[in-house]
């Protein structure tokens, strides 16, 4: 859609490790926006963000709507995303910057985008290094090996999905796991335990899993913490653990699909034009 008005929003990522992991491009649109609206929970990146920004404005406060009785977590999503809408209705290039990828786990900036094009604004997404993609680096883990299920663990917890136990599965958020109140940012052994019994319908108890934790600055290592499923109730959880499961099992041929493939004709060659 042509955009009609003045004003326009583009969502950036920072990485994980600001000193590195921002893009030229990123970089530029924090540096020459009119004002940068910013949800990163970093004190470092944040300080350095506030001061190549020409004006910053800070999200991280409406994380106390939390506590607001009556209010869960949708609704501090939706004050942020409304934030950001009212500096691009105010006719500003507005730089929305959050950590990681600004589009993975982040639905603020999709909520944001939504909004501001349906009024008629320019509004973009530019890719960020986000925590999947670290982890796949320190762990040496590559997703077109096996296939790779990427998904939040409440969610997980609470639909029906089909887990395929012979592919790489990461959870997100396990630090939140099974809340259904969407107001806490914790979670229990209780609830953890009912994690740890959904996955055993797929997994062994004793089957490794890794605590993952990207380096937020260059002094740091990453955790890679290998525990055992049954262990999970009792493991710490930070806000910044990802739980990564390795396969537990070979990938197995399809045989009835092999067979098809091969009963196949071969495919007539194109001729040349
Ligand atoms: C709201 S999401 C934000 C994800 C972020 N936008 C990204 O691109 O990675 C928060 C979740 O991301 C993961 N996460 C955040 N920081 C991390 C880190 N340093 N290492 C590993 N996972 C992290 C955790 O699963 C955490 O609960």
């Amino acid at each position: 859609m042509t955009p009609t008005q003045h004003g326009k929003l583009v969502c950036v990522g920072t990485g994980m490790r600001m000193a590195g992991q921002l893009t030229p491009l990123a970089r530029s649109y924090i540096e020459t926006a009119d004002v940068v609206v910013a949800a990163v929970p970093n004190r470092f990146a944040r300080k350095w963000l506030q001061d190549i920004a020409k004006q910053y404005i800070c999200l991280l406060d409406y994380y106390a709507d939390c506590d607001i009785e009556g209010k869960d977590r949708l609704d501090t999503y939706q004050r942020m995303s409304a934030t950001i809408l009212d500096e691009v209705r105010a006719g500003k290039t507005v730089c929305a910057a959050f950590y990681g990828h600004p589009g993975i786990f982040a639905c603020i900036s999709h909520m944001a985008i939504e909004a501001a094009r349906a009024e008629g604004f320019s509004a973009e997404m530019l890719p960020g290094i986000s925590a999947e993609d670290c982890l796949v680096a320190d762990l040496g883990v590559d997703p077109g090996r096996t296939g790779m299920q990427s998904m939040e663990a409440t969610q997980f917890m609470i639909f029906e999905r089909r887990i395929d136990p012979t592919a790489l599965l990461i959870l997100w958020q396990p630090y939140i796991a099974g809340d259904l109140s969407r107001k806490r940012f914790d979670t229990t052994a209780a609830r953890l335990q009912v994690l740890v019994d959904k996955l055993a319908r797929d997994y062994p108890l004793d089957h490794p899993v890794i605590l993952y934790e990207a380096a937020t600055n260059p002094l740091e290592e990453p955790r890679m913490e290998t525990i055992l499923l049954r262990d999970l109730p009792s493991a710490v959880l930070n806000g910044i653990t990802t739980l990564v499961i390795p396969a537990a099992y070979p990938l197995k041929l399809d045989e009835a699909i092999i067979a098809q493939l091969q009963a196949l004709p071969e495919a007539p060659l194109l001729e040349a034009v």
